[in-house]
């Protein structure tokens, strides 16, 4: 009776794992995959014959820290940039840890700016990212969580997507943490030969027929969580660009930028109206003698446009989630009454033995929050380090039940024909 009892308990837990599991995925059929909630990777929205009546949605987004100044200089450039439906217009950050003013993330997110992830330690090189295991980059992220709720004092919920740094694709593993931590979207995956016309954003229900110039394309099927492609620009040399920043200009004065960045733009505005990046460091704007002078210009080229829309990331997923012609939102983006009481306070990074000072809502950490010690509290030398809240839990590879740390030996080079095996869970 009792092996019995056992058994049924085994088999019971055994098809609930697997029936959660991320099995490799088809060839996208339009007849199983359809909006709101699936939809073929391609480059034809499929809304209307006549492309030019789908609104141009523009993303302006900023990678990295950020800080008192930064929030000042991107605030600056945006205050008077409404969009033709009445409703103010709102950018996305991705932020990086280190250096970053939690009450300033506080006080976008208030005013209804996106905020996105770009890890704990933002890694050293590209490298750091391509060997990184699920294990790692869930610390990475999901710590990250951890420290934006606690420090800038904003709703988990409110977190919806993710950028690994350098664009570093490896295979399937930050697409299934990020699935695993219940966000929306990645906008970690550039294309270079999807640009003209550029490739709408789509699930990773189905194969993707997406170019994957940096890293490893991933493999899984991941029902409902979108991709928001980096559709590249094309620089005055013909070179390919991820960010807007990186691209070189032949005429470095205010009219050769301007002209770049609309040659750039036309591509959508004429072409299929996929959704168009101004992916930037705020650091750039302030480089040369021109770039402020040229981005302020090409905003306000931008906004006299009558069916121009600045919108989020996630506001961009909405919108493909349910297209229309006309106005594309419903709403303007909810703003929330700021409740930050904003503290200074002076930490050591235990990892090296510097100092900082971290700008955050409500109470200090003991020490600088960091990989492993999202929440900055001291530890005690005899004690173990304690680890993340939100741990990961060991994944499976299918065939020969590899631990994880081996995970990125078998994806290197082509994709991996390994199947990571995670349970899913949604954040509550
Ligand atoms: C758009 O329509 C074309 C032609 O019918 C079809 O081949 C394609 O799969 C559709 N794309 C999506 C995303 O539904």
């Amino acid at each position: 009776m009792k092996a019995v009892g056992i058994g049924i308990v085994l088999v019971a837990l055994w098809s609930c794992v697997v029936s959660e599991i991320y099995e490799e995925a088809d060839p996208c059929d339009t007849s199983k995959c359809f909006l709101p909630n699936c939809r073929c990777s391609d480059i034809r929205l499929n809304l209307t014959l006549n492309e030019l009546e789908i609104p141009q949605l523009v993303s302006v987004t900023f990678d990295d820290a950020i800080t008192a100044l930064i929030y000042t200089e991107v605030i600056d450039l945006f205050k008077k940039i409404v969009n033709p439906d009445g409703c103010k217009a709102k950018v996305g950050f991705y932020v990086s840890h280190e250096y970053t003013d939690y009450s300033k993330v506080h006080s976008l997110w208030a005013q209804g700016h996106e905020i996105g992830l770009h890890s704990i330690t933002h890694g050293t090189d590209s490298d750091y990212w391509k060997h990184a295991t699920a294990e790692l980059m869930m610390e990475e992220f999901g710590q990250q969580i951890d420290i934006i709720e606690r420090f800038a004092n904003i709703n988990r919920k409110d977190i919806k997507g993710l950028k690994v740094p350098y664009f570093e694709i490896s295979g399937d593993n930050s697409f299934v943490v990020a699935d695993k931590l219940g966000l929306l979207y990645d906008a970690s995956w550039s294309t270079q030969y999807l640009t003209d016309p550029g490739l709408w954003p789509y699930t990773m229900d189905y194969r993707s027929i997406q170019d994957c110039p940096i890293g490893t394309c991933p493999t899984a099927s991941i029902p409902g969580f979108w991709i928001n492609p980096l559709v590249d620009w094309t620089d005055d040399f013909g070179n390919k660009c991820v960010m807007m920043d990186a691209c070189v200009v032949e005429d470095d004065s205010v009219e050769g930028i301007f002209q770049m960045m609309m040659k750039n733009f036309m591509v959508h505005y004429k072409g299929n109206r996929a959704p168009f990046g101004l992916y930037l460091h705020a650091a750039w704007l302030e480089k040369g003698d021109h770039n402020l002078e040229a981005f302020k210009l090409f905003l306000q080229f931008l906004n006299e446009k009558p069916d121009v829309y600045f919108s989020t990331p996630s506001q961009v997923i909405d919108f493909v989630k349910n297209p229309k012609t006309g106005i594309p939102f419903d709403n303007c983006r909810k703003t929330t009454r700021e409740s930050c009481r904003s503290r200074l306070c002076p930490v050591k990074k235990e990892s090296t033995g510097e100092d900082r000072w971290m700008t955050v809502c409500g109470q200090c950490p003991e020490v600088y929050p960091w990989l492993g010690n999202p929440t900055g509290k001291a530890q005690k030398k005899t004690t173990r380090r304690t680890r993340s809240t939100t741990k990961a839990t060991t994944p499976l590879v299918k065939q020969n039940k590899l631990p994880v740390e081996d995970v990125s030996q078998t994806q290197e080079g082509t994709a991996s024909n390994s199947r990571l095996l995670f349970p899913k869970f949604t954040r509550n």
